[in-house]
């Protein structure tokens, strides 16, 4: 087999995949590769992919089986991501034509594995149970000019009981303030607004390192005195671990985002103690109150798992009247799917699927219901917006609030990379529709 001389990556699933998929990007680059236009004519595949719930699953397997079937050869093949973790090399005995297997928390050996796969022609797989921090977060290659993630903890502790990332993405590990800011630095020098903070709970940052004294808000503080930082966004909380140090922090720095995901999952108490989420309806929604007290403009957003095993209509019906009561902006909304290795798998997946299906219909048109209001409370109002690029008319500029709400108003391309303010007339679906209020207050 020959060195492939282009690759191209399919990213399924989460932000921390996305960047890791940007990671393996510039590591192949790095290595003299450059990027196909598209799967068929790539040298080299990789699968980036997601565990999260059967659908993602099922959409790799089928891809993979049709690879095998396909008659053109790809030079190497290769899966990464939490399938790679939660599979393993079983995944060689389904899929002969696989080259490599490369967990999470080794997308630093992939030049290794590579190597391995060309030089023994056999498959090779590499898929430890803990992260090292020794990424090389700067070789990253990114699409967007303006916005950027950076990965500040990896791996989970909360082990939930229907969620496979405690397992698939191992124990929590936090990246060194030192290297944050770094990274964070090097993005705001070559001009980038807008920084997301990911991990599967950033909240716990710090905590599993007490010696660095820094914890979630402290490494805000820093990232916020970066001259020159526009906006920070983090993604995202376990509610448990958002303390009032956050809250201030959100209400106090000037870059923070005032969007807190803040994921109730259920809304009934009994549902909450068999996920595992260590919070009941009641200590959840205190917080909420809390944060809006604290940051009265703040926006909230949630994700919510209906079906789970054993969930009645009336605990249903709780979770549809909490979020009727908080009123999230932006609400991701799944049926359960039972996953391999959790502990919620030994528990009978006893609703069926139209009922899950139906429940999630129901959450969605009030969540429809919910967003519409929003909008239309919206109306007159003036926004700051981070305008990203020109939108698929052509015509009007696109970008989004604070708060996370896509904008479109006439402008002209040198707005692109500037905040603007905007003020609201319409909406048409989720987009809000504007015209500029004044001229940009940054370059
Ligand atoms: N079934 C359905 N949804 C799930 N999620 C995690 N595990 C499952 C599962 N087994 C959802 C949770 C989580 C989001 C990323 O995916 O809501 O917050
Ligand atoms: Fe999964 Fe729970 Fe960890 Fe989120 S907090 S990644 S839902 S185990």
């Amino acid at each position: 087999m020959q060195e492939p001389k282009t690759y191209f990556i399919r990213t399924y699933g989460c932000q921390m995949n996305e960047l890791d998929t940007e990671i393996m990007a510039g590591q192949l680059q790095k290595r003299g590769l450059s990027p196909a236009a598209d799967e068929e004519s790539a040298d080299l595949l990789i699968f980036n992919t997601c565990s999260i719930r059967d659908l993602a699953e099922r959409k790799v397997m089928g891809k993979l089986g049709q690879l095998g079937r396909a008659h053109k050869r790809h030079a190497l093949i290769g899966v990464t991501g939490c399938m790679a973790m939660a599979k393993k090399d079983s995944l060689f005995r389904k899929f002969p034509h696989l080259d490599f297997v490369l967990g999470t928390n080794n997308i630093t050996d992939l030049g290794v594995v590579l190597d391995e796969a060309l030089y023994t022609q056999k498959q090779v797989f590499k898929t430890d149970d803990r992260f090292e921090e020794n990424l090389d977060y700067l070789v990253a290659v990114r699409d967007h000019k303006l916005k950027a993630s950076v990965s500040i903890i990896r791996g989970c502790d909360k082990f939930c009981t229907y969620c496979v990332v405690p397992y698939t993405r191992g124990q929590e590990v936090s990246r060194p303030p030192e290297s944050v800011v770094e990274e964070c630095k090097k993005l705001v020098d070559a001009g980038y607004k807008e920084i997301t903070l990911l991990g599967q709970n950033v909240n716990s940052y710090g905590k599993d390192r007490p010696e660095w004294n820094c914890l979630f808000h402290d490494l805000l503080a820093q990232l916020d005195r970066i001259p020159g930082m526009c906006r920070i966004r983090f993604m995202t909380s376990h509610p448990i671990d958002i303390t009032i140090e956050l809250m201030q922090a959100i209400r106090d720095l000037p870059s923070l985002c005032e969007f807190v995901h803040f994921p109730i999952q259920a809304g009934s108490s009994r549902i909450l103690k068999k996920m595992h989420r260590i919070y009941t309806k009641e200590q959840y929604l205190e917080k909420v109150a809390l944060l809006r007290q604290i940051v009265p403009n703040v926006s909230l957003g949630t994700d919510i798992i209906v079906g789970f095993p054993t969930e009645t209509e009336a605990e249903f019906q709780e979770t549809y009247d909490v979020l009727k009561e908080i009123r999230y902006s932006v609400a991701f909304l799944f049926a359960y799917s039972p996953r391999k290795g959790t502990p919620a798998m030994r528990w009978n997946d006893d609703i069926p699927e139209e009922v899950k299906q139906e429940r999630l219909q129901r959450l969605m048109a009030l969540q429809e219901e919910i967003g519409n209001e929003e909008r239309q409370q919206m109306l007159g109002q003036t926004v700051e917006v981070l305008v990203e690029r020109f939108n698929r008319d052509g015509k009007n500029l696109k970008g989004r609030t604070r708060c996370w709400k896509k904008v479109i108003f006439e402008g002209d391309e040198s707005m692109v990379g500037t905040l603007q303010m905007v003020t609201v007339h319409s909406y048409s679906h989720q987009t809000l529709v504007g015209s500029i209020k004044k001229l940009a207050l940054i370059d």
